[in-house]
């Protein structure tokens, strides 16, 4: 296959509304330009065209026959890519939308297969990034978008990793400073009957539980296509090693941390542990979910060998940041 030429990308600023009306440019001319939403940046282009859609597996690197979410502006966009759509779904929905929730529904026919990897549901969702849906619902437009970085790679959360990922391969990347959640959507399976979560994300069980009137499960080990359930996945170039608190106490009562080493923890007793080499998160929830990528990222660029991550307390709310630490570090 011919290697693509380098394309320059902008850089385009929301905050600058001339920069927020090129974003759209993109779109129309079938080209690739990445997005803010509230998780991370999204590598979108126009879901309605399929040359535009199969230039985000060869800009990525990931094979064709994974499927890609479909961002929407409104609720009532559902019916445009879905059918069958269960009754208590739309009520349920706009109790989460814009926000970090996916659907799986049944595509309608008309879907390209390109989108769905030729699956017989489409995964639909709301954005909660108020330039980007400014964008969707001016023209009601409808992106389709996986996280704007190379394949099995760590997840951008800031305009400057999309460009360390993907510049010269799209249009544009519309910056909108970092984003406020940090890990990917809650990818839900939606049935008349049940529901189930295939991808954990911020917005947990109980949460989604709370409202939602058919009962939800965790399918966990599941073989349906989410790339993000491959055990490799989210990965940082160094090895990343999962230590408990007080094995990384031990660690830094008995000896140096070794040439080649960095550190992502939150106790303060492993300061002295990791000293430049490490990045201090919070311990808090949110905060921790906003910081893990680009924590990761900053690390990574120091050119470690390895990152020790002090592993986080199993405690309901936690279990995606615990998926994405456990697929970064596997082997
Ligand atoms: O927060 C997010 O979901 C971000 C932002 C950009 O919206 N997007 C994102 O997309 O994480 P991506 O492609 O990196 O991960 C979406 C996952 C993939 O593993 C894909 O296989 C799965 O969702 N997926 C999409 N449509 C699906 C379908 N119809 N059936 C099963 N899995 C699907
Ligand atoms: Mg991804």
């Amino acid at each position: 296959m011919p290697v693509a030429q380098p394309i320059k990308t902008l850089w385009l600023k929301a905050s600058n509304s001339d920069d927020c009306k090129q974003a759209g440019e993109p779109f129309k001319a079938g080209q690739l330009a990445a997005v803010p939403t509230e998780t991370v940046y999204g590598l979108a282009a126009d879901a309605t065209n399929p040359h535009a859609v199969a230039q985000i597996f060869s800009a990525k690197g990931r094979p064709s026959n994974h499927p890609l979410i479909v961002h929407i502006g409104s609720v009532d966009e559902i019916d445009d890519w879905a059918t069958e759509v269960p009754t208590w779904v739309k009520p349920f929905v706009e109790q989460f939308w814009p926000g970090p929730l996916t659907l799986l529904l049944p595509r309608r026919s008309d879907v390209n297969d390109v989108v769905t990897g030729g699956l017989d549901t489409i995964g639909l969702r709301m954005p909660d990034n108020p330039t980007l849906l400014r964008l969707l619902q001016s023209e009601r437009l409808a992106v389709a978008a996986p996280s704007a970085n190379p394949y099995q790679k760590l997840s951008p959360t800031l305009a400057e990793q999309v460009i360390a990922g993907l510049d010269g391969r799209i249009a544009a990347v519309l910056d909108d400073g970092p984003c406020l959640v940090g890990t990917e959507s809650t990818i839900l399976r939606a049935e008349a009957q049940q529901a189930q979560i295939l991808r954990f994300g911020p917005l947990d069980i109980e949460t989604l539980q709370a409202k939602c009137p058919v009962p939800i499960k965790a399918l966990e080990g599941h073989d349906i296509a989410v790339s993000g359930n491959k055990r490799i996945h989210y990965q940082p170039n160094a090895r990343v090693k999962l230590l408990d608190s007080q094995t990384l106490s031990q660690l830094a009562e008995s000896a140096e941390p070794a040439q080649g080493v960095g550190g992502l923890y939150f106790s303060d007793k492993l300061q002295a542990l990791f000293a430049d080499q490490g990045v201090q998160v919070s311990s808090e929830q949110h905060a921790y979910r906003q910081r893990l990528y680009s924590a990761l990222f900053e690390l990574d660029q120091r050119g470690l060998q390895e990152i020790w991550v002090e592993l986080p307390p199993q405690r309901p709310g936690w279990e995606d940041i615990h998926d994405r630490l456990s697929r970064a570090a596997a082997i």
